[in-house]
């Protein structure tokens, strides 16, 4: 009777091991599912939250999209953006969830102690209502984002969007003005990918149609998405996509790129100072205006911010992150950079190096 019981209860405690055994197991397998079902879900958002988004004709808007490591280098392009500007400015921020947190302090912060002299929104990533499923599958989240800009900020004239190694170096008005001189047709801005054919990069390489000789670049663009909104921008991303995708390089700036081949009246081209890259003094300065009007726009392309193959360009970017909004724009600004600068000289883009003070030293009125 007792060797029975026993055996019985081993039986019954083996049973009880198993199902906890097969339970345990089960539980940390789904949860590891359930949590990458969650960061897949979180870094899309079809939410459009945007209805609220309202500005008045002559606001000024900073848009940028912000992904991966590029927190620092976002919130340095928008306080250059705040240490110039003489009038009030609105930023929109579209970042992946993870970054949401971290964007909403330090402008809240910023906010404060600059007596709320701007406005900020920080969205997520969204794609338009009407068919997310499809967005999602064809883009990678980040890249496309700008490309549906015209759709997601519907209640939003225009915008200056900002590739986020930009930064401004010299008030975003000077930039916003161009707007005013678009003709009847022309619904964005752009600056040319090259001043010189030799070194240009798409009549050379693109086995795609682009805009022009030399193609543009995409980081600085003003976009009236209004006339965008009228074009039906959007209905010519897909299939552009779809046709070339396999002979894009540059993601979204293709994609542009080839919309304006096929529509150069609604083109309004600027001058490269408005988004000087390293293409520009690299190798001779080939960027002319910047030289007489100095660069307003500094555009860190391919990582040149943080790379020592471009002193001049870590030097400014380096001046940005050091500054601390609030402080003396002289003093705790001008006189580092001037001095980085200095140390950074002895290099072809070093040779031009005042181009880079220009503009910053007219704000101050030190000349
Ligand atoms: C954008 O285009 C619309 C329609 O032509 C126009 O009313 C508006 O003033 C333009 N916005 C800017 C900033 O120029
Ligand atoms: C606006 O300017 C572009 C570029 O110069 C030109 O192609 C287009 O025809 C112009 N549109 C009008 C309405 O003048």
């Amino acid at each position: 009777m007792r060797l029975y019981t026993t055996l019985q209860l081993g039986v019954l405690l083996s049973i009880i091991l198993l199902i906890f055994y097969l339970y345990t197991v089960r539980t940390i397998n789904n949860s590891v599912g359930l949590e990458e079902y969650i960061e897949e879900q979180d870094l899309i958002s079809n939410e459009v939250v945007t209805e609220n988004i309202y500005f008045t004709r002559n606001d000024i808007v900073v848009a940028v999209v912000a992904c991966g490591d590029r927190l620092h280098e976002t919130l340095n392009m928008l306080k250059s953006a705040l240490m110039f500007s003489q009038t009030k400015l609105n930023f929109i921020v579209v970042a992946e969830d993870r970054l949401i947190d971290s964007f909403n302090e330090k402008l809240g912060e910023w906010k404060t102690f600059m007596n709320g002299g701007f406005t900020y929104h920080v969205l997520p990533l969204t794609f338009p209502t009407d068919n997310p499923l499809e967005w999602k599958n064809l883009f990678k989240p980040c890249a496309a984002q700008r490309l549906f800009l015209p759709n997601i900020l519907k209640d939003v004239d225009s915008i200056l969007y900002m590739d986020s190694d930009t930064l401004f170096l010299t008030p975003v008005e000077t930039v916003w003005e161009h707007f005013h001189k678009f003709n009847a047709t022309q619904m964005a801005a752009l600056v040319p990918e090259h001043e010189d054919p030799n070194v240009g990069w798409y009549n050379r390489f693109a086995k795609h149609p682009y805009y022009g000789k030399l193609g543009v670049n995409s980081g600085v663009m003003l976009m009236n998405l209004t006339r965008m909104r009228a074009f039906q921008w959007k209905e010519y991303v897909v299939p552009i996509y779809k046709k070339y995708k396999l002979k894009i390089t540059w993601g979204d700036q293709d994609i542009i790129n080839i919309i304006f081949h096929y529509h150069p009246d609604k083109l309004y081209i600027y001058s490269c100072r408005f988004n000087y890259r390293p293409d520009h003094c690299m190798y001779t300065s080939v960027c002319k205006q910047a030289e007489k009007e100095g660069v307003a726009v500094i555009h860190g392309s391919r990582g040149f911010f943080h790379s020592e193959k471009q002193p001049v360009f870590q030097a400014v970017y380096r001046s940005f992150e050091e500054f601390h909004l609030g402080g003396d724009v002289y003093k705790d600004f001008y006189q580092q950079l001037e001095s980085y600068l200095e140390s950074a000289q002895n290099n072809n883009c070093g040779h031009v190096k005042d181009i880079f003070l220009k503009n910053i030293r007219k704000y101050l009125d030190l000349d």
